[in-house]
């Protein structure tokens, strides 16, 4: 048996806890031969790969990034260079078959898996692994890479917090997610953040003021607003400095803007994620030596399972309306910019 392995997307923690995994049950257990491609896709289209060993494999379960390398490159998409024109599809298919590989694991977010699925179809065999500190993955209630980055934030926001105290500020911190607010809803919970701000909840700029000026009534000095990147804005402007110069300008409170960014898709996986990868990567192996390909793993109820990759093409997996920690930051208090009832 011979399989290939790649990262592809934004890199989090967790993914060579995931390539380790996978690799040594299918070397230890299925005795089958194990590649790594260079680069995401991007790796297959140009036939850069390397053979992946036990001696390889150790050592990496702690380490972020990828020891693979990663891209954002589609090969569905169409190039709209008309010299890079050439089928990107039908040349992984020909490297796939030219390395004689049995299958291709595809550890990715959601465009990775819309590719593991367009190749499924395509006719090779795929099995996916959800990664993303978005947490946006539809058919599995985590991806990993997603607590290590609310460790990472909700560290940031409790450093905020002294900060804000010392000179009685608001202080205003964006965090990534894309467009789902997970990030922002655990973090943004696990900080004690006053005011939360979501995708998913549309918010009034009057609300939040509103908010800020009764805690100052009532003589509290400071205030945390975490922002998700994907929240709309206006005038084009980030996430953050929108919300820092729009409600600045309502009240009397002095505001500061931090964009946490890439910080929070570096450095070591959080135990969480370890041992999430390495669940996830014995069981993409144990699915492949059974030949149940075109599946992506998932965790539902806590137990590792899989989905068929069809199932989750082109969805997000968004915060929903009645989740329980909006339910329960809104009982203690928490501003979503809304009224949430
Ligand atoms: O999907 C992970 C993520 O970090 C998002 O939270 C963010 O919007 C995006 O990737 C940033 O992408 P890039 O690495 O291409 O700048």
């Amino acid at each position: 048996m011979k399989v290939g392995i790649l990262t592809a997307g934004g890199d989090c923690p967790g993914l060579n806890a995931a390539i380790r995994g996978v690799g040594k049950t299918l070397l230890l257990k299925y005795n089958a031969k194990v590649y790594g491609i260079s680069s995401g896709f991007l790796g297959l289209i140009e036939n850069d790969y390397v053979e992946l060993t036990e001696a390889s494999l150790s050592g990496i379960l702690t380490i972020g990034g990828t020891i693979l390398g990663t891209s954002r490159e589609k090969p569905f998409k169409k190039s709209k260079h008309f010299l890079e024109e050439i089928d990107k599809p039908a040349v992984i298919k020909e490297n796939y078959d030219n390395l004689g590989l049995d299958c291709l694991v595809c550890i990715g977010g959601n465009g990775t898996q819309r590719t593991a699925s367009k190749l499924s179809e395509y006719g090779m065999n795929v099995i996916g692994m959800p990664k993303t500190i978005d947490n946006d993955v539809f058919g599995t209630e985590l991806t990993f890479g997603f607590h290590s980055a609310v460790g990472i934030a909700t560290e940031a926001i409790d450093r905020l917090h002294t900060t804000a105290n010392a000179h009685k500020r608001v202080m205003v911190i964006e965090l990534m997610g894309h467009n789902a607010g997970w990030l922002t809803l655990y973090a943004g919970i696990a900080g004690g953040g006053d005011v939360i701000l979501i995708p998913e909840i549309p918010y009034d700029l009057n609300i939040i003021a509103d908010y800020l000026r009764d805690r100052t009534a009532k003589k509290k000095s400071s205030s945390i607003i975490v922002v998700a990147e994907g929240i709309e804005t206006k005038k084009g402007m980030s996430a953050g400095h929108y919300i820092a110069t729009q409600v600045g300008e309502m009240v009397e409170e002095q505001m500061r803007e931090t964009v946490l960014g890439y910080i929070q898709r570096g450095g070591t996986p959080a135990p969480f994620d370890r041992i999430l990868a390495t669940r996830f990567g014995a069981y993409a192996a144990h699915l492949i030596a059974e030949g149940n390909f075109g599946r992506m793993v998932a965790i539902q109820n806590d137990h590792v399972t899989s989905i068929p990759l069809s199932e989750t093409e082109g969805k997000l997996k968004l915060v929903p309306s009645d989740h329980a920690l909006l339910t329960r930051a809104t009982d203690i208090g928490t501003c979503f910019g809304a009224n949430l009832g």
